[in-house]
């Protein structure tokens, strides 16, 4: 088929909610790059925002993919033991602070099963904590719960209705909104240790402390969502790593599989004491095939020290991003390879995106008028040379 038929199906038969697309569909992909159904090159810098962390048609991906298929066992039923999936588990343990962990299919489910795992911990205690509170411009998923803990009208306003109640949002980096929101119901403090969708924010460090302190002082859980930060995007497997301060509670997903669907939440052995039996559960989060191949791709990140690549090379690529001399760039930020560039308001990004585009690099957007590059972590220095000389003559 040829793109504009593509388009004519999507626009009659697909529910619109992503409205006009970018006009490319992408067909083949190898390494960092792209091919659309023309042969046109595309070098990427956004892994289908965070995703392909690996890139494409990786060994560490397609291998796993392929022998699983072959092995016939897709999927059977959390009724009978999966090994995949205690092994993933054992995995993320023996890498991050948790004791436990439980599979979902995305990152949203991912949350809804942290909010679910705080309210359980009080419950099980018989206190009346259960509220959550999130922060302005955060983006937490697309379920009703996550909505309601995502920070942004835009997002809740058409459902408000239906969305559960004891969500509240204070300002990002302010511990005194922070402060002033606890009360005696509140349960847990859920907050992305760097805000993604927001506009690639890195949380302030002593703010982050201060939120564990206060978490401790109050006896309430504190909640990382690192589906957009975790698996090695930022210069460590997760974020909070870098920020040495520890949650009760994170999320992942993203890049977890890079590009198979996949989720998690991990827990501290205090809150998954408190889970039992009926609890939670799903008939496809943690399924054989899904976790086998992030098992594999796992591995491979963790064995060749993906966090150490994707610290230097978003150096690198920050640094380069940096010199650039215009006066449409007001700001670079962001961690390892999760980066923002700011652009004033009578420059949108999305126009600047869909110029790369054209130009065959594929970047995105965040809120607040920000071009986001979040690529894969295999981008060699090259292509990251080729992307700023591309968004340097576009600036000029
Ligand atoms: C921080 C964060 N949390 C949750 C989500 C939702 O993940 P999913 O789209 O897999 O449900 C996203 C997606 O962008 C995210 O960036």
């Amino acid at each position: 088929m040829n793109l504009s038929d593509i388009k004519s199906l999507d626009s009659q038969y697909f529910l619109q909610v992503f409205g006009e697309r970018a006009p490319v569909c992408f067909v083949r992909g190898e390494g960092a790059t792209l091919y659309d159904q023309d042969g046109k090159a595309y070098t990427d810098l956004f892994a289908g925002i965070a995703v392909n962390s690996l890139g494409y048609n990786h060994p560490a991906v397609t291998d796993a993919i392929i022998a699983q298929a072959k092995a016939g066992v897709l999927h059977t039923s959390n009724i009978y033991y999966v090994e995949p999936q205690a092994q993933l588990a054992e995995l993320l343990c023996k890498h991050t602070f948790a004791d436990r962990v439980f599979f979902s299919n995305s990152g949203a489910e991912a949350n809804e099963g942290a909010m679910k795992l705080a309210c359980k911990y009080f419950y099980a205690q018989g206190s009346k904590r259960h509220k959550i509170i999130s922060a302005d411009h955060s983006f937490h998923g697309r379920t009703l719960a996550t909505v309601a803990a995502t920070g942004h009208d835009y997002y809740q306003e058409p459902f408000r209705a239906l969305l559960p109640k004891g969500f509240t949002q204070v300002p990002y980096n302010d511990l005194d909104a922070l402060k002033t929101a606890i009360d005696d119901e509140t349960a847990a403090i859920m907050l992305e240790p760097m805000q993604g969708e927001g506009g690639v924010t890195p949380g302030n460090g002593e703010y982050l402390k201060a939120v564990r302190a206060l978490c401790d002082a109050h006896g309430i859980l504190l909640i990382f969502d690192e589906v957009q930060t975790g698996v090695c995007r930022t210069g460590s497997l997760y974020c909070y790593q870098q920020y040495d301060v520890i949650p009760d509670i994170m999320t992942s997903a993203k890049g977890l599989g890079c590009g198979f669907p996949i989720g998690a939440v991990l827990a501290s052995e205090k809150v998954a004491s408190k889970i039992s039996k009926g609890d939670h559960g799903s008939t496809f989060g943690g399924n054989t095939f899904a976790c086998a191949v992030s098992l594999s791709a796992m591995r491979y990140m963790i064995d060749n020290d993906f966090s150490a690549v994707a610290k230097e090379k978003g150096a690198y690529l920050m640094n380069a991003l940096k010199a650039i001399d215009s006066s449409k760039i007001l700001e670079v930020r962001g961690m390892g390879m999760l980066i923002g560039i700011q652009l004033p308001a009578d420059f949108p990004a999305g126009a600047l995106m869909g110029k790369l585009l054209k130009r065959g690099f594929v970047a995105g957007t965040a809120s607040g008028n920000v071009l986001r590059l979040a690529p894969p972590l295999i981008l060699s220095y090259e292509e990251m040379d080729a992307f700023v000389a591309a968004l340097k003559a576009e600036l000029e």
